[in-house]
């Protein structure tokens, strides 16, 4: 009994050093908590109503646009266009990041100009290339011609149908849109393999440097670095600083296969152009062909588990239609 105790004893450790000696230092599964601001704390009514606000397109003046318009929930978080199309068939002038994780980040947008979901949440409703609408009292002029009114008191109390409540719920719903499991996750929890290309890869992003920025659990650092690339400012555009310029987030690798295209700007087509470039501008490093196939075998991985959302029913005034301005 003692040496069969021994041997499972010696084969764990074993299995744990020939483990940790293949996964670069820092990187581990995704996190299965988010962090939630004391201010607006989670609960299942508030989540509900936030769904239902997401693919609310009575938030945009057209009566045409929701958050899911852009942000796809069916395809992972994005729309996989360069720019999106918002009021009247306009394009803004940066590609749309994906909701999934994006309560993990430090700041919202690529320039950070939004530190929380809940701020972010403000911005699109009255974007006039997004949602357009002329101000926050019409966005709750038409939520409450929809018959959002007592759905907000259900959730936050008397005298609660406020645009700072909308945002709270739409900011709780997002911190639930998390993506666990990838494989990646689960070769570094011992459960599964990945192949030997995207072992490779893994070897070599920590090799050529990569990981000094997409580091951690999250494949990012969430800071603000330079990227010298594309005429966008970035966070120079928010705070006007000289030195500012050119600064962005540091995006996750998580999904990143699924969010074509790339960068700020969606210029890089395709997985294999992005890394290039990167290696290219941010390491001044020409990568073998061979690298970046193995790179991009990695970055396939970190594909997590897309959450399953029921596409929610909106609230509706019976029998008659809403009062859209165009
Ligand atoms: C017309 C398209 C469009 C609509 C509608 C839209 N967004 Fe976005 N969203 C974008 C674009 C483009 C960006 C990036 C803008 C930037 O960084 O300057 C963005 C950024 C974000 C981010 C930041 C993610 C990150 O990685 O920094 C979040 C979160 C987000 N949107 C959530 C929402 C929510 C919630 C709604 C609905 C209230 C919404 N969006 C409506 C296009 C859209
Ligand atoms: C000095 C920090 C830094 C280093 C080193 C770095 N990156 Fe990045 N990476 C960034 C920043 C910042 C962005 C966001 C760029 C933008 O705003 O368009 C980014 C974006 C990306 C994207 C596109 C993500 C998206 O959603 O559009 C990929 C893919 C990527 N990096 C891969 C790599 C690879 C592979 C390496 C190593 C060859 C690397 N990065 C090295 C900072 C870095």
């Amino acid at each position: 009994m003692k040496r069969i105790l021994l041997l499972v004893a010696s084969l764990c450790i074993l299995g744990t050093s020939l483990f940790a000696a293949t996964i670069p230092e820092g990187m581990a599964p995704l996190p299965t908590q988010v962090p939630v601001p004391s201010n607006n704390p989670m609960g299942e009514a508030k989540i509900a109503l936030g769904k239902q606000l997401y693919f609310e397109p009575a938030l945009s003046k057209s009566g045409e646009f929701s958050c899911n318009s852009c942000h796809n929930l069916g395809t992972w978080g994005v729309d996989n266009q360069q720019f999106s199309i918002g009021h009247q068939w306009q394009r803004g002038g940066r590609n749309a990041p994906t909701v999934f994780n994006a309560a993990f980040w430090s700041k919202q947008f690529w320039d950070g100009r939004a530190p929380l979901l809940e701020d972010q949440a403000k911005g699109p409703p009255l974007n006039p290339v997004e949602m357009s609408s002329k101000d926050a009292e019409s966005v709750m002029a038409q939520l409450k011609e929809a018959g959002y009114e007592p759905l907000f008191q259900a959730v936050f109390g008397k005298n609660s149908f406020t645009y700072d409540n909308m945002a709270k719920a739409i900011a709780a719903f997002e911190r639930t849109l998390i993506t666990p499991n990838a494989p990646f996750d689960k070769f570094a929890r011992g459960e599964g393999t990945i192949s030997a290309a995207a072992q490779r890869g893994m070897q070599k992003v920590e090799e050529v440097g990569c990981t000094s920025c997409h580091s951690g659990d999250l494949f990012t650092n969430n800071a603000f670095v330079k990227f010298a690339y594309g005429s966008d400012n970035g966070l120079k555009s928010v705070t006007h600083d000289k030195g500012d310029d050119h600064l962005f987030r540091v995006q996750s690798w998580r999904n990143v296969a699924m969010t074509a295209p790339y960068f700020h700007d969606g210029s890089a087509k395709t997985l294999a152009e992005a890394v290039r470039v990167m290696a290219k501008v941010q390491l001044d490093t020409e990568l073998e062909e061979s690298d970046v196939s193995d790179i991009v075998e990695f970055l396939k991985t970190l594909t997590g588990e897309a959450p399953k959302v029921i596409y929610p029913v909106l609230p509706r005034p019976a029998g008659h239609a809403l009062n859209w301005k165009d």
